[in-house]
């Protein structure tokens, strides 16, 4: 769709363009787009995922802590919202991982995506054996290099950037380092994506597609409470922080979200804990599940109760560029629109 400033053929010929550079992604994901909601516990449930889904891009639930028949009535539901693919998102570390990949492969999901660690070798047979596509995470080329081996038919690499759990290296870097060498299998990437010259660029460098979280938990179709929304429109790509740990003795899983009452009262909880540590009142290990246990439920109270002072409201640096709570389809369009653009711009 040529813009004024454009004219209608170099307009269509920036879209071809477009279309040429994340045709591997469509065509892995059955989408119009190549663009994924990353899973986003509390967030991707029906309506985000079939609005993704619907838009033109691929929509995936996030099953969390979800016990099989809650994700079995989430897949149901989603199904009966859209007709176009979409994703689950598991958890490898999930006490019923194998019961929550066999209601997948029963329900017809096209798509499973393992995170939180490498994909146990019984799940990756029962995905693939059960004939859905199955997707994983990489953080670094020697582990890309091993999942290829061990089948599976896509990688995901995710930055620093980016919203929730994250590991230690930006994009950037990790695009260099992965993009060039892993040409067997599409390779989507995320992390601080929110607008479409950037997701340009890395299809330029040999991405097949984008995955992006932040932008769409904000969007309209995501039941996200208005005060988690409205942060997002507030906040500033700085506002957006890993988590700290204070003694190296108790380790802090990063997560990057909004600082805010909550985050502050962390630091202190693990002072306190670590006082008493040394004080011999606590256990290194009744240490060590106290700092643990500090967020427990903590995405639940900022996503869905709206207490964005005290809960945890995870979220990438492209936080930043959320400037209005927007359809999801509209999100896509401007994406696509501002990739377009900077190809036609080219002489
Ligand atoms: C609120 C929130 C919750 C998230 N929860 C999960 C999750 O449960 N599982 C997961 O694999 N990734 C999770 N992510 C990461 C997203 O799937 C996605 O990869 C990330 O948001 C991409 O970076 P961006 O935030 O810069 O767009 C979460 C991100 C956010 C913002």
């Amino acid at each position: 769709m040529p813009r004024d400033d454009v004219s209608a053929p170099a307009g269509a010929a920036a879209r071809a363009r477009l279309d040429e550079l994340w045709a591997r992604g469509c065509a892995f994901l059955g989408t119009r787009v190549a663009i994924m909601g990353g899973a986003m516990s509390w967030v991707s449930e029906r309506h985000l995922v079939s609005g993704i889904s619907n838009a033109g891009g691929f929509g995936v639930i996030a099953c969390g802590s979800m016990g099989p028949e809650l994700l079995a009535a989430e897949i149901a539901a989603t199904q009966a919202m859209t007709q176009n693919p979409f994703g689950v998102n598991l958890i490898t570390m999930h006490p019923q991982l194998d019961d929550l990949v066999r209601v997948c492969i029963e329900a017809g999901v096209g798509h499973v995506v393992l995170a939180g660690g490498i994909p146990p070798g019984n799940a990756v047979r029962a995905v693939k054996d059960g004939g859905a596509k199955l997707v994983a995470f990489t953080p670094a080329l020697v582990l890309a290099k091993r999942l290829v081996r061990s089948g599976v038919d896509a990688l995901v690499i995710e930055g620093s950037e980016a919203g929730g759990h994250i590991g230690p290296v930006s994009l950037t870097v990790l695009a260099q380092e992965i993009l060039p060498h892993i040409k067997d299998v599409p390779v989507f990437v995320a992390g601080g994506l929110g607008r479409g010259e950037a997701i340009l660029s890395y299809l330029e460098m040999g991405a097949s597609g984008v995955q992006l979280g932040t932008r769409f938990a904000a969007a309209t179709e995501s039941i996200a409470h208005e005060n988690f929304k409205r942060a997002f429109v507030r906040a500033n790509a700085r506002d957006a922080l890993p988590s700290i740990q204070l003694d190296e003795r108790f380790p802090v899983i990063p997560v990057r979200g909004l600082v805010n009452a909550g985050t502050k009262r962390f630091l202190e909880h693990q002072a306190l804990t670590l006082a008493r540590f040394q004080a011999g009142e606590l256990s290194k290990e009744a240490a060590q599940l106290d700092i643990e246990h500090f967020w427990a439920g903590a995405l639940r109270r900022a996503v869905i109760d709206g207490d964005v002072e005290n809960g945890s409201v995870m979220a990438g640096q492209s936080v930043g560029l959320v400037t209005s709570v927007q359809g999801v389809a509209e999100i896509i369009e401007e994406l696509t629109q501002q990739a377009v653009m900077a190809l036609a711009a080219r002489r």
